[in-house]
């Protein structure tokens, strides 16, 4: 008998037949979004799940699921996991690294440009038609070439965020990281480390860039904000909660910096209200690795870490390596 697996969101065809030549695959094609009680329902028998990175498994749901072995995320980011309580029930996590770093540093510097030089909002400008002419002040935005670029957070898609910045747009680049990168690493980047608070008080735009966590909630706040240049550009491709987006929309009211891009939200896919009337904040629905070849390299890699689990006992991404030997 095949093992059987949920893929808990609509997905690529193409993996669903991959997965169908190992598993017993129940789909969700209509991407119905199932709260957990429906999600647990749905995993009766399961011995995989294929996720996208807003299923919540917690201890309530692998008790629930004791036949449960893997969570293969299709996400670089697993802040919906417990992985504590998944190790305690012996299930494996995987998430989805390395394939969408470069996607997502071209989103974070797209992001940062938009921002920067005001595009959105000259675009509705210009879209409602008030554009009477060419003015010598009008839409004036922030420089970015020579600029100095902070990041906050120096994985993998920070690195490539700071390697755009310094080789494709001379701009000096510091960043702080819970450790200090290796001297060589640092070289290839053009990056300096630097503390938290001269991160804020020196970066011209800041990038965040680091994984949402219990210690990582409202990093940036009122306090952070404060610190900024009145200038400075605010970049969120991380995940939301990471910043206090009730204070930040206080602060770009106030102009206390002068404009943010935020590709993640606190409560998405719901936005902040205050956020959504302001002219000086990009807001984009959490694109950061929206390519066709980057989504299937995604999917592909979740896939075939339920495949090397539950087939060959060789997961590609584990997080919780120990319940490999357990
Ligand atoms: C997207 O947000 C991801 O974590 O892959």
């Amino acid at each position: 008998m095949l093992p059987k697996i949920l893929i808990a969101r609509a997905i690529f065809p193409e993996v669903i037949a991959k997965l169908a030549q190992h598993f017993e695959v129940t789909t969700n094609q209509d991407d119905v979004l199932w709260s957990q009680p429906e999600l647990i329902v749905k995993l009766a028998g399961m011995q995989g799940v294929f996720t996208t990175g807003g299923e919540r498994i917690d201890a309530t749901l692998l008790a629930a699921c004791p036949q449960l072995r893997i969570c293969a995320n299709m996400a670089v980011g697993y802040n919906n996991f417990d992985l504590d309580a998944m190790s305690a029930a012996g299930v494996l996590g995987t998430n989805a690294p390395d394939v969408l770093t470069d996607t997502t540093a071209d989103l974070g510097f797209a992001l940062l440009m938009a921002t920067a030089r005001r595009m959105a909002e000259a675009e509705r400008f210009l879209r409602a038609g008030l554009w009477s002419g060419w003015r010598f002040d009008s839409f004036i935005g922030a420089e970015i070439h020579g600029s100095t670029l902070g990041i906050l957070g120096m994985g993998r898609i920070g690195q490539g965020l700071a390697r755009r910045g310094a080789h494709g747009f001379g701009m000096k680049v510091i960043y702080h990281n819970r450790s200090r990168l290796d001297a060589a690493i640092e070289a290839d980047c053009r990056a300096s480390y630097v503390g938290k608070e001269e991160l804020l008080r020196s970066a011209d735009h800041l990038v965040l860039v680091l994984p949402y966590s219990a210690a990582a909630h409202h990093a940036i706040g009122a306090l952070e904000l404060a610190q900024m240049k009145p200038t400075a550009t605010l970049v969120n491709i991380a995940r939301g909660g990471i910043v206090d987006d009730a204070a930040l929309a206080q602060a770009l009211r106030k102009r206390t910096i002068a404009a943010a891009g935020l590709d993640v939200f606190e409560g998405e896919p719901k936005v902040h209200p205050d956020l959504l009337t302001l002219p000086n904040v990009v807001l984009t629905p959490h694109i950061g690795s929206a390519t066709l070849p980057t989504r299937l390299a995604m999917a592909n890699l979740a896939a075939d870490n339920l495949i090397g689990y539950l087939v060959h006992k060789k997961p590609l991404t584990p997080l919780n390596p120990a319940v490999l030997s357990a």
